[in-house]
């Protein structure tokens, strides 16, 4: 939540910042805001609404041109979006400026003491106590970084910040607890941003920041300090997505091309992971394989679509490793008191690596002595490096807000767990296993075979307009696809819409359903578990039966499902556990077409960020 930029070089830094801040954009549009430092002063705009009004004001009155600047792009936690409360924030002499992401959560206590102490704060953010107590820090000390040191040990909660100094021409300052920050190293010039894709057009070498630290960039290089004040050791990494990734190519929204990576995006996951022999090598999860074996519960935790991508993996895990495997919403966790030991794994999914809640869990069950296993798409992000192990996705950068791509190479990660710790206990599915392993280097193809076919499904969704409600039926691992598929409506359409267990109908749901009412079933293949098919097809003639206008998400070749279905939506034959891999695609496609066609913005829904890294 909230995309942050600081920029030290020999560029314009309003131009670098506010390219940055485009990218970034998908973290929070309630407004924007650049400073910069020039001619010996600090200029700053910001706008409430999104970039472009904050374009719109840079072109009218553009400030001054400077090389050292920090930028800002909202969502917005204490007080309305307006242009008072857009960031940065500046002290009352105009010569700090601040940019925050995350909840200062004793920010009230500290706005009393200043204005005790005769400052006039005027917005109603946490963030602007900051820039009142970095200037009197600096003040009595001269130093940004030590100001930074000082005012970050007086904070409580999450955050991010970042801040230049008039006094300190040429200097960018950040700080990070518990909220993403990431330092970009070019050919003369540095970068601070809340992630790579900030400046990957410019570098692709980043340094990671550790929980605590002070960070001071400046024309000699990169300094990083604890809060209290010692040196820090670095670690630099390589950024491996390319500047295309983060631009739209030809498409229309961001969502369109993500949905149209996924093919290339699972074959990446899969990349060197399986064998010709059909073996799984995950030499990355550097759990030792006899701790593996020594497990004896699997529990996973996330939050929202990566959460259903988590009750998919439950599915996986328990048949093919006879492991007890629990799903948990990642926000209700800890809370539980839940029961955990050194022989439980925790399989944490986050796409970004910085969702609070799971890291929060991740924490909780680090405590109590678990191991943890972090699955992430993003490099660097705080999940996988407090985690024991990870098991990246190489999803490539996921720009819209809506999770398409990111899930799919999340359900392939927990596939790959679940087949390897079955491969490693030796279970009694050994050759059902070596089949799956093969099978899954057919889903890219398949996954783009379903992308082939999607015309009759945007056509389907556009009629459905004008329609309120939508429900989604499934049952097994259709059961989550369903959620995903309602909850891919909720986020883009803004319609009412619910997932159900197809069996869980009668116990309640069948009463919303009316004359009329779009109701999707995943229908289960009608091979192998074929009483769950008989089953879906008796919920399915339930629900016509009561006047529900049915559409069918079914496996090519499936008969038994089309005298009952009003529109028929066939995907590729896969083995019954992996059939999400190819039955989520066309929920997205309609949920995007259907977004689309009431004049939604798909790529940045309302009153949503990506990255929630806020409790
Ligand atoms: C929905 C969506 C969210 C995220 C959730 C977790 O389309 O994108 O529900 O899945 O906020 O985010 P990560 O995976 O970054 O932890």
């Amino acid at each position: 939540m909230c995309g942050i930029v600081g920029y030290v070089g020999g560029q314009s830094a309003q131009d670098v910042v506010v390219a940055g801040l485009k990218r970034l954009e998908y973290r929070g549009y309630d407004s924007a805001g650049v400073a910069v430092l020039a001619d010996g002063g600090l200029a700053a705009a910001k706008k409430a609404g999104k970039l472009v009004n904050l374009e719109k004001e840079l072109a009218r009155r553009p400030l001054p041109a400077g090389r050292t600047g920090i930028g800002h792009t909202r969502w917005a936690t204490h007080g309305a979006p307006t242009d008072e409360n857009a960031h940065p924030h500046l002290d009352n002499a105009g010569r700090v400026a601040v940019v925050h992401n995350g909840i200062i959560e004793n920010f009230a206590a500290l706005r009393r003491e200043l204005t005790g102490r005769g400052h006039a704060l005027e917005s109603e953010t946490d963030t602007e106590v900051v820039a009142h107590l970095l200037a009197e820090a600096f003040s009595a000390c001269g130093d940004l970084a030590e100001a930074m040191r000082q005012v970050c040990r007086r904070l409580e909660g999450a955050f991010t910040l970042v801040a230049v100094h008039a006094d300190q021409p040429g200097a960018v300052v950040g700080a990070r607890r518990n909220s993403p920050l990431v330092v970009g190293v070019g050919q003369d010039e540095w970068f601070l941003a809340s992630d790579v894709a900030a400046f990957i057009a410019h570098t692709r070498s980043a340094i990671e920041l550790g929980q605590d630290q002070v960070v001071e960039l400046n024309r000699e290089g990169v300094t990083v300090t604890g809060f209290d004040g010692a040196l820090a050791e670095v670690h630099a990494y390589h950024v491996d997505w390319d500047a295309s990734a983060a631009e739209k190519g030809g498409y229309a929204s961001f969502m369109l091309k993500e949905i149209a990576d996924q093919p290339r995006a699972v074959a990446d996951t899969l990349l060197g992971r399986i064998d010709g022999e059909g073996s799984l090598h995950l030499d990355e999860v550097r759990i030792p394989d006899a701790d593996l074996r020594e497990v004896d519960k699997v529990v996973i935790v996330a939050c929202g679509t990566a959460f259903h991508a988590g009750m998919i993996a439950k599915y996986a895990i328990e048949h093919w490793t006879r492991l007890p495997c629990e799903t948990e919403l990642a926000s209700e966790f800890r809370y539980r008191d839940p029961i955990l030991d050194q022989r439980t794994l925790v399989v944490a999914i986050s796409q970004s690596g910085e969702t609070m809640d799971t890291l929060m869990a991740l924490r909780h069950a680090r405590e109590q002595g678990a191991k943890v296993l972090a699955i992430c798409n993003t490099n660097g992000s705080t999940i996988p490096r407090e985690s024991d192990a990870v098991l990246y996705t190489h999803a490539g950068p996921e720009v819209a807000v809506a999770s398409t791509k990111a899930f799919l190479t999340q359900l392939v990660a927990c596939y790959l767990v679940a087949l390897y710790l079955g491969q490693l206990r030796g279970t009694k599915w050994g050759d059902e296993i070596r089949t799956v392993v093969r099978q899954l280097s057919a889903v890219p193809g398949e996954v783009e075979r379903v992308l082939e076919t999607m015309e009759p499904v945007r056509e389907l969704a556009r009629s459905l307009a004008h329609h309120d409600t939508v429900l989604f039926l499934g049952r097994h691992v259709g059961y989550p696809v369903a959620l995903e598929g309602a909850l891919k409506l909720k986020e883009l359409a803004y319609m009412h819409a619910e997932g159900f267990a197809a069996g869980e109908l009668k116990h309640g749901p069948i009463a919303l359903v009316e004359k009329g009412l779009p109701v999707v079933v995943i229908a289960p293949s009608p091979r192998g578990r074929s009483v769950l098919h008989d089953k879906i097809v008796s919920n399915i003639q339930e629900i016509r039966a009561r006047g529900a206008r049915t559409i069918v998400v079914a496996e090519e070749g499936d008969q038994a499902v089309v005298p009952y279905a009003d529109h028929l939506i066939t995907v590729p034959a896969t083995p019954t556990l992996l059939q999400p891999l190819v039955a989520t695609v066309p929920l997205q496609v309609f949920a995007c077409e259907l977004a689309t066609a009431r004049g939604n913005e798909v790529d940045q829904p309302r009153n949503l960020a990506k990255s929630v890294t806020v409790e």
